[in-house]
């Protein structure tokens, strides 16, 4: 291209564009020859359709393509895997007399490291002193809590203790646990209980996570509290000096 401005100096107007055309078919010629031409409509003309499509046809062999799938359908099947992932609805319900037998299986699962809870806890909900709470997972039961009122060591003030609270192992880490501790402190709330205490094994971790997350606080070890010989910890929660937003 310098060659030929650097030529055309001191020639006509007309003159000019002439001979800048032959140049530049001449320099296309060249380069054709030298064996890189491109067509007049650059990247956008016959040659870059051809790259395009080779590009597509890449593509579309390529690992990640899945026949017939467009841009938009694979953002559609990102958002159904993701849709997969939202946890399924839990519902809370009162226990009925017929929930009795899942209360003992899970109770003997649950708490067999303890002692012989499942029995006890049977006497318990079949007493009419407890108030058990039932949580369903696809209309399936899933764990359940229950309260009673509490032998006080506070007489002046209305307590509840949490029994015993538990969800089946492969429905465990899904919130249900979560659910469950919420609804019994509104339950105690709804029958006028001022503070809810529980005894947890001093080695759960877990369950102790779960409590402190819902506003209950440690207070004392009580030594081998459990038939078989675990120590305590004694929590509790003053249920009437919290607003409704802390749980
Ligand atoms: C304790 C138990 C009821 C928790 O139920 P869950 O449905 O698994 O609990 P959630 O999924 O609702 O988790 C709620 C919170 O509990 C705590 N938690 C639950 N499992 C935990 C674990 N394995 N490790 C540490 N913290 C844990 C966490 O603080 C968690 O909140 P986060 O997820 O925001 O961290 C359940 O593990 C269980 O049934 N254990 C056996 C019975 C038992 O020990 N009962 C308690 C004594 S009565």
């Amino acid at each position: 291209m310098l060659n030929a401005l650097v030529y055309l100096t001191g020639i006509s107007g007309k003159q000019k564009l002439i001979k800048l055309s032959v140049l530049c078919t001449r320099e296309r010629s060249e380069r054709a020859l030298n064996g890189y031409v491109m067509s007049k409509r650059g990247r956008f003309g016959k040659y870059g359709e051809i790259k395009r499509i080779s590009r597509l046809r890449k593509a579309r062999t390529g690992p990640y393509y899945t026949p017939g799938v467009g841009r938009k359908a694979i953002r559609g099947a990102a958002f159904q895997n993701e849709k997969q992932h939202v946890r399924p609805q839990i519902t809370i319900r009162a226990a009925e007399e017929s929930d009795v037998e899942f209360v003992h299986s899970l109770s003997k699962k649950a708490f067999f490291q303890y002692g012989p809870y499942e029995d006890m806890l049977e006497r318990w909900f079949q007493s009419g002193t407890t108030k058990t709470l039932l949580a369903l997972m696809e209309k399936r039961p899933v764990g359940f809590a229950m309260l009673g009122r509490h032998q006080s060591e506070w007489e002046s003030r209305q307590i509840a203790e949490i029994l015993a609270i538990a969800v089946e192992p492969a429905k465990q880490k899904k919130g249900i646990g979560d659910s469950l501790i919420r609804e019994v402190v509104r339950k105690a709330r709804e029958l006028r209980i001022e503070t809810v205490v529980l005894y947890t094994g001093l080695e759960n971790v877990a369950a102790q996570r779960l409590f402190k997350k819902h506003g209950f606080t440690p207070s004392k070890i009580k030594k081998s509290f459990y038939p078989r010989g675990q120590d305590a910890l004694l929590m509790y929660n003053h249920i009437e000096s919290q607003s409704d937003f802390m749980i």
